[in-house]
């Protein structure tokens, strides 16, 4: 079975994921590590984010693993180093380039093929698995989103203004939403949640119940939607 989590940076995604995957014994795929890995892979060999053509041919000699929450390039643990600012700068333009979308779009399917599975991105819903069996759309509003990333950075040492934080969310947010290819957006079965004024393990617990509605086949059809509408947050 396979349960998508899309939406922008920042709404808790790959938390949530992570946590409903180990309520549900499924395993969890981080799709954006996937995208910011063959980042790291383009800018080590120097190649233009623009050059389909050496692209393609730098994904033809590559080697991408995803084991139990690392990332192995080419065998080589690239966990961290995939998390660096330049990197996260960067992948942006990577994300955009169709040849890259279709190999990683093929090797997600490859990795999740006959699993239990929750697959965390921008477009796992809407062009990877469109027909998985149960969809989300996590979204936050958008201060509140650079409000935890400062929080984040700040737990490790950082100090980043909330303004720049801010400037920096809305330009990634506009490119992800106006890629010509798999633009992110909420598949049309996806249940939208809004998690600015809920916990992580609210957002799980709402996930998980929904994901068991999925199974037998019932869905909260009246909070189904692609517009705006999400389950109310309950304190
Ligand atoms: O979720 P993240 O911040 O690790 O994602 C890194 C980048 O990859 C971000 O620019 C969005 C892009 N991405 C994408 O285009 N499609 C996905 N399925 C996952 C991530």
């Amino acid at each position: 079975m396979i349960v998508t989590i899309d939406g922008p940076a920042g709404a808790g995604k790959s938390s949530a994921a992570r946590q409903l995957a180990h309520r549900l014994g499924f395993e969890f795929l981080d799709t954006g590590a996937m995208y910011r890995a063959v980042t790291l892979a383009a800018r080590a060999a120097d190649i233009d984010a623009r050059d389909e053509a050496a692209l393609a041919q730098l994904l033809d000699g590559l080697r991408l693993e995803m084991p139990d929450d690392k990332v192995l390039l080419n065998g080589a643990d690239v966990t961290l180093a995939i998390r660096d600012p330049d990197v996260t700068a960067a992948t942006g333009q990577i994300a955009d380039s169709p040849v890259v979308r279709r190999w990683l779009g093929a090797r997600q399917r490859e990795i999740a093929a006959g699993r239990d599975m929750v697959c965390e991105g921008r477009d796992q819903g809407t062009v990877v698995f469109p027909d998985a069996a149960c969809k989300f759309f996590l979204v936050a509003d958008p201060v509140e989103r650079a409000r935890r990333r400062q929080a984040e950075l700040a737990a490790k040492g950082t100090t980043v203004s909330l303004e720049d934080l801010l400037a920096a969310q809305t330009r990634r947010d506009e490119r992800d939403a106006a890629r010509d290819l798999a633009p992110m957006r909420p598949a049309a079965d996806a249940l939208q949640l809004d998690s600015t004024q809920l916990t992580l393990t609210q957002v799980v617990e709402r996930m998980e119940m929904e994901v068991h509605r999925c199974r037998t086949g019932a869905s909260i059809s009246s909070t189904k939607s692609s517009g705006s509408s999400a389950i109310p947050p309950s304190r």
